[in-house]
């Protein structure tokens, strides 16, 4: 199945039906992941959500699970990132929603929330110190599977971050590229996953990782669950979610060779007519609806617009420069405004089976 299933002009009156069908459901977590690094994934995230925000009239908070704050970076100005990161400890990020449980203190109280006004959505910071706290995750993941509390809590948290926003319409999780601890326990909590990827055989791999990785680590934690003496201490009395399989994004902005010159055609086309027929065999245990096409869109090359977008701080779709730009910028409204139409589409989609 192609995209050509998802209409691009869907009218707007459908749309709203479904947004409204989804906000009927309450929060939906949704995490955006491939092991696979510089696929586009952060670049992804701020401007679908920017896009729902901003054009859809969405609430969104999106988490900055990469230590490498890349995300950050993107949407926050220079002046606040250099205020907040040169501080001998700073406070209010990632870090402070799971430091408090590797010291013994349980769940933070209150989740750290900056508003961003560019994006239309509000953020939890990411954290270089982040990387700290794999370990933390990791050691007590054994305890988990072990049935052990303590593991399960800390395995949990950001079940418990996604309960604490619960007035918002979805959360965004970016995440770093790998199959660690921190992307094992987001993976473990979320409703949905897309996966944003380039066009090349390690994408193939990735896309079987993933199915994988996420079909042990469930077992792994129902058996934990299974085990523990006292499943009311865990998030949602330890009840795991479903995790869904909303689509996936291809990305070609590495179509150019670093001379200009376009890369090897044949190579990718032949991967490109692969990608579906692999994606419907390794996540097919992920989809719960059979008939949506699982090709969100595909976002071509954006020259200068992408770090000019970063240096802004604005999404590409509001980048305000002329010459060069507005061709880029009109791509730009195209292929996000697709995007989030699908996506809104296969997310309501994928609701309304699961209450079947
Ligand atoms: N459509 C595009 N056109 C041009 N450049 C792009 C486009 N999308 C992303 N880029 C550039 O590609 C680089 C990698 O993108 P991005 O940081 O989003 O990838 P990532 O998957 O999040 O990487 P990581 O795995 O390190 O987190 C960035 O420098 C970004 O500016
Ligand atoms: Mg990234």
């Amino acid at each position: 199945m192609t995209s050509s299933n998802n209409k691009s002009n869907q009218p707007s009156e459908a749309l709203a039906k479904s947004l409204m069908s989804i906000k009927s459901h309450g929060v939906q977590a949704i995490c955006f992941f491939n092991n696979k690094g510089g696929v586009g994934k952060t670049t992804l995230v701020a401007n679908l959500a920017a896009q729902i925000a901003l054009k859809l009239d969405c609430k969104i908070l999106v988490v900055d699970a990469d230590p490498q704050c890349n995300l950050t970076q993107y949407v926050i100005s220079d002046q606040e990132f250099v205020d907040h990161y040169n501080s001998d400890n700073p406070t209010n990020s990632i870090y402070s929603v799971i430091h408090p449980l590797s010291i013994g203190k349980g769940y933070s109280t209150e989740l750290p929330i900056k508003k961003i006004n560019n994006f239309g959505f509000d953020i939890i910071i990411g954290d270089p110190r982040l990387a700290l706290k794999e370990d933390l995750l990791a050691q007590d993941w054994r305890d988990a599977k072990a049935g052990g509390v303590r593991g399960l809590r800390t395995t949990f948290v950001f079940s418990d971050l996604i309960k604490k926003a619960k007035n918002y319409d979805f959360v965004f999780f970016d995440m770093g590229p790998s199959l660690g601890a921190i992307n094992r326990s987001i993976l473990l909590a979320a409703n949905h996953f897309v996966v944003p990827m380039s066009v090349d055989i390690f994408s193939l791999w990735a896309v079987r990782n993933i199915g994988e990785a996420v079909k042990v680590w469930q077992k792994e934690l129902e058996n934990g669950i299974r085990l523990t003496e006292d499943p009311s201490e865990i998030p949602n009395n330890g009840k795991i979610q479903r995790l869904c399989f909303l689509g996936y994004v291809t990305q070609q902005h590495k179509e150019k060779s670093e001379s200009g010159q376009p890369r090897v055609v044949e190579a990718y086309d032949a991967i490109r007519q692969k990608l579906p027929d692999e994606v419907n065999k390794s996540l097919k245990d992920f989809f719960d609806n059979e008939n949506i096409s699982k090709h969100l869109g595909d976002i071509k090359h954006l020259a200068s617009l992408a770090p000019k977008s970063q240096t802004l701080h604005v999404p590409m779709i509001n980048v305000k420069l002329r010459g060069s730009y507005t061709t880029a910028r009109k791509n730009a409204r195209e292929i996000f405004n697709n995007i989030a139409t699908n996506f809104i589409t296969n997310l309501d989609a994928t609701l309304s089976q699961k209450i079947k």
